[in-house]
Order: C-alpha cells, then sequence, then structure tokens
C-alpha cells in the first residue's frame, strides 16, 4: 500500500494524529526534500528524495519504478508538505506508478493546507467565494460547493460555469457518511454536505 500523507503547512504540531500513526506504522517513509524531512524526524527517520528542478520528471520516473513493485508487498509513505492532494508531487508520482501497475492501492492522509493556514496568519474569515489557483491554467477545472444543502440546484448552477463532473460528500468521517460521484443529484441534503464539481 501507498501512503499520501500531508504533513500541514510548516508547523510540526499541525501535523494530524493519524499521519503520526502511519508514519510510525509503515515498512518506509520518504520525504521530498529537506524541510520535509525536518518536520518528520522526530517521528521517524526518513529517506530523502530530492526532485531538483529540470529533473523532477527524471526522479518521479525512477521512484515510480521502484514503488510502483515494493507497494505490493510493503507499506510505504510519501509524505509531503500541505495536503498530498493539492499541487504536489506525490500527484505526479501516483500518475506514474498507476502508468506501471493501476492496482497499487493508496490511501490519503490528509494535511492542512497552505492556502486555508494563510487565512489564520492574515486573520482574515472569508465568507464570500474563494478561488485557489496556481494561475496556470485560464480555465478554472474544480470548484467547491460548501453548505451545498440543495445538490441538485447546486450542480445546475456548476454546469453553467463548465463543471461536467459532479462529487457529493455527506458527513465525511461522521455516521451515515455518503461520499458519490453524482449523476442524477438529490435535491436536499444534510447540512454537512459539500459538492466537487470538475470540468
Ligand atoms: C507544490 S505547492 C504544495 C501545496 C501543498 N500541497 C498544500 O496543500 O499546501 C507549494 C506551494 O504551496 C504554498 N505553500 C506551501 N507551504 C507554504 C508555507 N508554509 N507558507 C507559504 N506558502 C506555502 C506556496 O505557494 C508553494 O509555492
Amino acid at each position: 500500500m501507498l501512503f499520501g500523507v500531508g504533513l500541514g503547512p510548516g508547523d510540526p504540531k499541525l501535523i494530524t494524529l493519524k499521519a503520526v500513526e502511519v508514519l510510525k506504522a509503515v515498512d518506509e517513509v520518504i520525504v521530498p526534500g529537506k524541510l520535509a524531512e525536518s518536520l518528520v524526524k522526530h517521528i521517524v527517520k526518513p529517506r530523502v528524495v530530492e526532485f531538483p528542478m529540470g529533473r523532477s520528471k527524471e526522479v518521479t520516473a525512477k521512484l515510480a519504478e521502484e514503488l510502483a513493485d515494493r507497494c505490493v508487498k510493503e507499506d510505504i509513505a510519501f509524505a509531503c508538505l500541505g495536503d498530498p492532494m493539492f499541487y504536489s508531487t506525490f500527484q505526479h508520482l501516483v500518475e506514474e506508478i498507476f502508468k506501471i501497475n493501476p492496482n497499487v492501492e493508496i490511501e490519503i492522509i490528509p494535511g492542512v493546507p497552505s492556502f486555508t493556514t494563510v487565512f489564520s496568519k492574515i486573520k482574515k474569515f472569508i465568507d464570500i467565494p474563494m478561488l485557489v489557483t496556481t494561475l496556470k491554467d485560464d480555465d478554472i477545472g474544480c470548484i467547491v460547493v460548501l453548505k451545498a444543502t440543495k445538490p441538485k440546484e447546486t450542480c445546475e448552477f456548476l454546469k453553467k460555469m463548465g463543471m461536467r463532473e459532479f462529487y457529493l460528500a455527506e458527513r465525511m468521517f461522521m455516521d451515515g457518511e455518503r461520499i458519490e460521484k453524482i449523476d442524477e443529484p438529490p435535491e436536499r441534503t444534510d447540512y454537512f454536505t459539500i459538492v466537487v464539481g470538475m470540468r
């Protein structure tokens, strides 16, 4: 199994209990550089793999080749800054691994992302639509709607904004959790619902 472990925005105290548990349990922890190493070294001694600019594709391909094989029998964690699902080396690594072996199992341990943490630093509350981007693409490729208690209405709105694929996450980690790709969105859902629209 391959674990993608989020290490949070840079404060070792903002690493989750679940991340610590997984980092201690796996056969090997790999980190993409010295900063990530400094965040985990009080928990476990990691292997540092640098992804230098200009050589990062080559390093990713080599590591993918190794992990596509090893992760079938071993548990390996790739631990990176913030949350591994956002703008991360982990994405490229998983894509390369799946090209070699699509059956490798992965599990994600989310981390505190830098782009939510920044608001604690600048002490600004957010109660307005917000865009997170690297400015690399012209089009918005993903829209996240909180308080999405009327998914059908929400999806119609998102379609007008060019979104074509929809996901519902209701009561995550709670009783009655429902995580689905939705073709026919329900009219009403629980207060704890997020709808994700993707292009
Ligand atoms: C490759 S992305 C990784 C994002 C990460 N996966 C996350 O969830 O925050 C790296 C970018 O995240 C932002 N970032 C990550 N940690 C940061 C920090 N401690 N302070 C400021 N920006 C940070 C910077 O914009 C940086 O260029």
